[in-house]
């Protein structure tokens, strides 16, 4: 099969189409023919050897996709050749056959495409799961996130919604802000222009946010983790600005507030009834029309290099797709 292959750590461009054996799927497992893949930001970190989970030399990247099972492993039931399904194997989707954990694998509705199903469980999962278990968000609730026209950022922006909540969009362009409005954002802050401190404070008055979800990190956590009203609970979902805020511990005792880790790869593998639970309700309010899954760019398979490309170049809004069968 042909396969994108990371054979030494570094940018894209030194990724490397090869030719190799079809996997077989072990206990537990399912084989998928893949049909589209998407891209998240894992993928880019782990071929520069920036994750905190690396596959050893040389692997396929690829943490997301949609395709048909073609072959089931030992112990796994609920699942048949020829379902057609979304999944996460956390590697090696940017190929033509892929394996991936059955518990995170799930069937897809007949009338969802492949290049939407292969973006929805990673960004709508993440963000259930952090606004429902550690958020504990509750409806009226006012919410800031951060890098909200991005991939988990617009899933939080639309969950927040559904949940009931008050939602603050920030971002780095009014063309990203708009987006995150156009699906369901109340408000929105640009902060690649505005003091973002300010901007939330003159929205929200003395009472502060809620719920901040961030999977942005860098220089802009501490200014929003500033805007925080009592109880708030502060979700640390991701480091996409590249590095990790260190936050003065004097700042939740004196607002009260927590600061709450989120991470669903491990959470769907710890607490899978949860996770099933979680996928239950994504899937029931995309079939009401409540999710509006964001695919903004479609590639073909050859230019898998190029998509991850264009995620580290922060031009990625809601989900880019790489189509890699028809
Ligand atoms: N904790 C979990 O379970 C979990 C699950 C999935 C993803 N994540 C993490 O969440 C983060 C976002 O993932 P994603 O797939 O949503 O990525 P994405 O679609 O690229 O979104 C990231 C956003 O971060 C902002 N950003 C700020 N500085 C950036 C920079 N230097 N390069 C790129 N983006 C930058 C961008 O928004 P602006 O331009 O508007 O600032 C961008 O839209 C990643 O760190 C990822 O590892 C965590």
């Amino acid at each position: 099969m042909r396969a994108l292959m990371c054979e030494h750590h570094g940018p894209p461009e030194e990724l490397q189409f090869r030719d190799v054996a079809v996997p077989e799927p072990g206990p537990g497992e399912v084989r998928f023919r893949v049909r589209a893949a998407s891209v998240n930001f894992p993928d880019a970190l782990m071929i520069q050897n920036l994750y905190q989970r690396q596959p050893p030399l040389p692997f396929i990247p690829g943490s997301e996709a949609a395709g048909v099972v073609d072959a089931v492993g030992e112990g796994v039931t609920g699942l048949r050749v020829g379902d057609r399904v979304a999944t996460i194997p956390f590697e090696g989707a940017f190929a033509e056959y892929a394996i991936a954990p059955a518990f995170r694998t799930t069937v897809i509705p007949d009338d969802m495409e492949f290049a939407v199903a292969a973006g929805f469980t990673m960004v709508y999962a993440t963000a259930l799961h952090g606004l429902r278990q550690r958020g504990r968000l509750q409806p009226g609730e006012t919410m800031l996130v951060l890098g909200a026209a991005g991939g988990v950022g617009l899933a939080a922006v639309e969950v927040g919604k559904l949940m009931g909540a008050h939602v603050i969009a920030a971002a780095s362009t009014d063309e990203k802000l708009a987006l995150a409005r156009a699906h369901g954002a109340d408000q929105a802050v640009n902060y690649s222009e505005t003091d973002l401190k300010q901007a939330v404070k003159a929205l929200t008055g003395d009472r502060g946010v809620d719920v901040i979800f961030d999977p942005v990190g860098g220089a802009l956590a501490e200014p929003a983790f500033r805007t925080m009203g009592w109880d708030g609970r502060y979700l640390v979902v991701g480091f996409a600005a590249g590095t990790i805020p260190a936050i003065p511990l004097n700042l939740p005792l004196v607002k009260t507030a927590s600061i709450v880790g989120v991470t669903w790869g491990m959470h769907s593998r710890r607490e899978p009834e949860i996770h099933a639970e979680n996928m239950a309700q994504l899937y029931a309010w995309y079939a009401e029309g409540g999710l509006r899954p964001e695919v903004s760019k479609h590639f073909p398979f050859e230019e898998s290099r190029e998509a991850i490309r264009w995620m580290m170049d922060r031009k990625v809004q809601g989900k880019i797709v790489i189509e890699v069968a028809a």
